[in-house]
């Protein structure tokens, strides 16, 4: 695939939103509406973002030097999204601390994880990029797509995760274009073995890791052994079901031909509106008090 023929919208803009989240009042510990496992997974998924993201941008970076134009501009704003989106998860993790939960294990399984990936050549650390950005855009659609997922979260922080899913689809394809790029003289074949094998690998480690994560938290919550497996497998693969949900989005990743932006779901961005919308009102009240 060559730059011309690329699925990426033409008109495609990546605009960096620069918002802070949650620094007015304290959420309750147990934000996602009293829910235990709720809360638990989307705060171990959390805890990945700040060195994971910076990983991500650190791995596509890598390989800008001799990027076609539109590529590189792109690259910009997803490192720039992508820098924000830590900043932001790092503030929310502190929240969560500041709520008493240690986060310590969580945050040295991420390290370890990235250790091994470091260890390798530079390639190998972009396709896991692509893989997990692919992974992050089908939460990130699923997430928009189906209010249930937030609902009964407290508004702030249920405003950062949706902040967070616009731009992730926003940027959807960069880890990929940049993958196609840098293995444009691969023949197809071990293109797609390497991408395959890589998906594989890091989906694995990314449910059992997520999953140990959040059993980690609802045992910090008093919730553990086969009631808190339970709850937490009930969530994450029947109601609401996030990762069921996902598996078909994510089965298209082997396909011949795929490419992250051959579904255009940017009809979904229009749900940064209502976030907007509600912080430009609440600036207004502040500076009407
Ligand atoms: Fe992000
Ligand atoms: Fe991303």
């Amino acid at each position: 695939m060559t730059a011309t023929t690329l699925p990426t919208p033409a008109d495609l803009s990546i605009t960096p939103r620069d918002r802070r989240f949650g620094r007015e009042a304290a959420a309750p510990r147990l934000w996602h509406g009293g829910r235990v496992e709720a809360t638990a997974i989307y705060n171990a998924l959390s805890t990945t973002f700040p060195r994971g993201e910076a990983f991500f941008v650190e791995s596509v970076r890598a390989f800008r030097a001799d990027a076609p134009a539109k590529l590189a501009e792109e690259i910009k704003g997803f490192t720039t999204q992508e820098a924000i989106h830590s900043r932001e998860h790092d503030a929310f993790n502190k929240r969560a601390a500041d709520a008493g939960y240690d986060l310590s294990k969580l945050e040295a399984q991420v390290e370890k994880r990235l250790a091994i990936t470091r260890g390798k050549p530079p390639i190998v650390s972009l396709a896991a990029t692509m893989a997990l950005e692919h992974f992050t855009a089908i939460l990130a659609h699923q997430l928009l797509a189906e209010p249930r997922h937030l609902a009964g979260a407290e508004k702030e922080t249920a405003d950062l995760w949706r902040w967070h899913a616009v731009e992730e689809i926003e940027h959807k394809g960069v880890a990929y274009d940049t993958w196609l790029h840098a293995t444009r003289h691969w023949p197809r074949a071990k293109r797609w073995k390497v991408k395959a094998k890589v998906m594989l690998y890091v989906t694995r480690n990314f449910v059992v890791d997520r999953t140990a994560g959040a059993l980690d938290l609802m045992r910090q919550d008093r919730v553990t052994g086969p009631r808190a497996w339970a709850r937490l497998l009930w969530y994450l693969w029947v109601r609401p079901g996030m990762f069921r949900k996902i598996a078909g989005a994510w089965l298209k990743f082997f396909l011949p031909g795929f490419h992250p932006w051959n579904e255009d779901d940017r009809h979904l961005l229009g749900a940064y509106a209502k976030i907007a919308s509600g912080a430009e009102s609440k600036r207004k009240v502040r500076r009407a008090a």
